[in-house]
């Protein structure tokens, strides 16, 4: 719960951030292990309200059961109604680093000045149908924008490539933001989003859907890191 470990985030960079939405939930501690033991740092977890999004995931009990199972920072992506209210009961459990929807709110600015408050890093999350425009409020207040490469909701899905004019258009625009790219990364998409200036990869599927994580996440890194600028 500080903003160290949004360093230790940043620092990680570029990096492939395994997404546990598709594991299997009833044996989620094995998961996160093997997730770690493929050289996994961070985890990136969908928080979903069957509101802002049709599916239902889980909440602040899971957060916290994996806190105090793994140190790994926990990057929590809220694609709920009211992220405001569920912000301070998702950092007691335990979130390193919180990202609203820019399209859940009437104020980005105040979401992202609350969140911030709570002493982890922020950031905001942008669908592929709503324009860029909409984020430039608020740039100046987030940590990081998550830029999505597919319709929030489910994983699963094919990449939406206006993702990556964005990421390009954002790096342009603000060389030191954290930017990361969620939505049909795999090894045939992840170097377009490298190339593009991107830090953070968030991988459901093209690593979940491996039977070995060890060498899923070594050829996503390869492909990541053999990127024209790939290691930095
Ligand atoms: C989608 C979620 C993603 C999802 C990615 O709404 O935000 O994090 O798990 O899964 P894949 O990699 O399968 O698209
Ligand atoms: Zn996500």
């Amino acid at each position: 719960m500080n903003r160290a470990k949004l360093d230790s985030i940043r620092e990680a960079g570029p990096a492939i951030l395994p997404s546990v939405l598709n594991c299997d939930f009833g044996n989620l501690m094995a998961e996160v292990d093997r997730l770690r033991e493929a050289g996994t740092e961070i985890l990136h977890l969908d928080v979903m309200d069957g509101h802002f999004v049709p599916n239902l995931t889980f909440g602040m009990p899971i957060v916290e059961g994996l806190r105090r199972h793994t140190d790994m920072p926990l990057d929590v992506h809220l694609m709920i109604s009211d992220p405001a209210t569920y912000a301070k009961p998702m950092v007691d459990a335990g979130a390193d680093m919180l990202t609203f929807h820019v399209e859940a709110v009437k104020d980005p600015v105040e979401v992202a000045g609350k969140v911030r408050d709570l002493g982890v890093g922020v950031g905001v999350a942008i669908n592929p149908g709503t324009p860029l425009s909409e984020l430039d409020v608020c740039l100046d207040s987030v940590d990081m924008v998550l830029v999505m490469s597919v319709e929030a909701g489910f994983g699963g899905q094919s990449f939406n490539p206006v993702a990556i004019d964005r990421i390009r258009e954002l790096r342009s625009r603000y060389p030191e933001l954290l930017l990361e790219i969620d939505g049909g990364i795999n090894t045939s998409t992840i170097g377009a989003a490298r190339e593009a200036g991107c830090d953070l990869f968030v991988v459901g599927s093209a690593i979940i859907s491996s039977d070995d994580y060890t060498v899923a996440v070594s050829e996503l890194n390869d492909a990541m890191m053999s990127a024209k600028g790939g290691s930095r």
